[in-house]
């Protein structure tokens, strides 16, 4: 079992004794639509707590975008359910092209996937027929169609620097962030497609530099889709499965969080002693502030399991041919980090990597 399955295991949280009836009881209707259609929940740490809880008392999971894509090609169900935003689903439906894939809500999309149309991607590899195309798992099938390698925030700086070390250059999209960070860990020849995630991109340095200062003793975690002023204060930059793991090992009380506050859910039933701060998103003085949770996330929710459960989804169709092309991308990652498994979970302790300049 992998590091990351591990934890998701480990940790099964029972229903809470104070939680209305009406949700115990809507609860207890999606784990047997659940069960009645041969169905498991994947969940993604951003979506409503609620769903996450759902996930685990089912025998599903709730995971990263990397160990999502993992179990649900493993698990035998014939339907996968996913909670998270249509790549998480097209992702699935690819590795499993015989089961039925549904999301309870096929809207729910992302501002990387939106930010990098297909057409668009397929000219700039056209122009740049020379270098490897690596795109993060949060784009479009037809995006990874066109692409040599998908990568999660896992394990992209492991795999771009055994491309580096392969003398080959990269062309790598859609997060300019995430590709700026992984060209500094691994100093690869990147060419950058520029689009940003609308969460990540609202953390501000410089606030969570006078943060910092409130809170000597907190530790700075951060999801590398944040900006470069963020990413430098980290004491560990990761995947949203790296970021938890530093909160219920690393040896600290409180914790400075800059990534989607879905994860909070989990981090505070992992770690119920320990402090997690939200990252700040604008200043004190300010009058709009970002609210840190991913609107496409947000989308997701036990009613619309219901409901996509009772015949009222349409499940994820895909061509064929996009379907054929689109796997060997992410087949390459997933042999890659099945070969290299230390390289895609962070150390017990000491964790890696400080960029900073904190
Ligand atoms: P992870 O791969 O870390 O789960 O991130 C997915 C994502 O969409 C982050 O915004
Ligand atoms: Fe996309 Fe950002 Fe939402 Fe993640 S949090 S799904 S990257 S928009």
């Amino acid at each position: 079992m992998s590091a990351t399955a591990d934890i998701a295991v480990r940790f099964r949280s029972p229903a809470s004794a104070d939680e209305p009836a009406s949700r115990q009881a809507e609860r207890r209707r999606a784990a047997e639509l659940l069960e009645r259609n041969n169905a498991v929940l994947v969940a993604h740490y951003y979506v409503d707590g609620e769903l996450q809880d759902l996930a685990l008392e089912t025998g599903g999971c709730v995971a990263d975008s990397l160990e999502m894509a993992r179990f649900g090609r493993n698990h035998p169900a014939r339907t996968l359910v996913v909670a998270g935003v249509r790549f998480m689903g097209e992702t699935a439906k690819i590795l499993s092209p015989e089961k039925r894939v549904l999301m309870p809500d096929l809207e729910a999309t992302c501002s990387l996937d939106l930010g990098c149309p297909a057409d668009a991607f397929g000219r700039f590899c056209d122009e740049h027929p020379d270098r490897t195309v690596v795109v993060y798992a949060n784009t479009s099938a037809a995006v990874k169609a066109r692409a040599h390698w998908m990568v999660t925030s896992s394990c992209a700086v492991p795999i771009v620097a055994h491309l580096k070390e392969r003398g080959e250059k990269v062309l790598w999209a859609p997060d300019r962030h995430l590709g700026r960070y992984v060209q500094q860990q691994t100093g690869a020849d990147m060419l950058l497609w520029d689009a940003t995630c609308v969460v990540h991109d609202e953390f501000k340095g410089i606030e969570l530099d006078l943060m910092r200062r409130e809170h000597p003793r907190a530790k700075v975690l951060v999801h590398p889709e944040s900006p470069a002023s963020v990413a430098q204060q980290a004491d560990l930059v990761g995947s949203t499965t790296q970021l938890l793991r530093a909160v219920t090992e690393m040896d600290a009380d409180e914790f400075i969080v800059a990534t989607d506050a879905g994860l909070f859910h989990r981090m505070r039933q992992l770690a119920p002693s320990k402090t997690i701060l939200e990252a700040p998103t604008a200043g004190k003085s300010a009058t709009c502030k970002a609210c840190a949770h991913c609107p496409w996330m947000a989308m997701n929710s036990v009613g619309k399991l219901i409901d996509c459960l009772s015949g009222g989804a349409q499940p994820i169709e895909l061509d064929e041919g996009v379907v054929r092309s689109a796997r060997n991308c992410i087949e390459r990652m997933l042999e890659f980090t099945s070969r290299h498994p230390a390289t895609t979970a962070p150390p017990a302790t000491g964790f890696v990597p400080n960029i900073g300049a904190a």
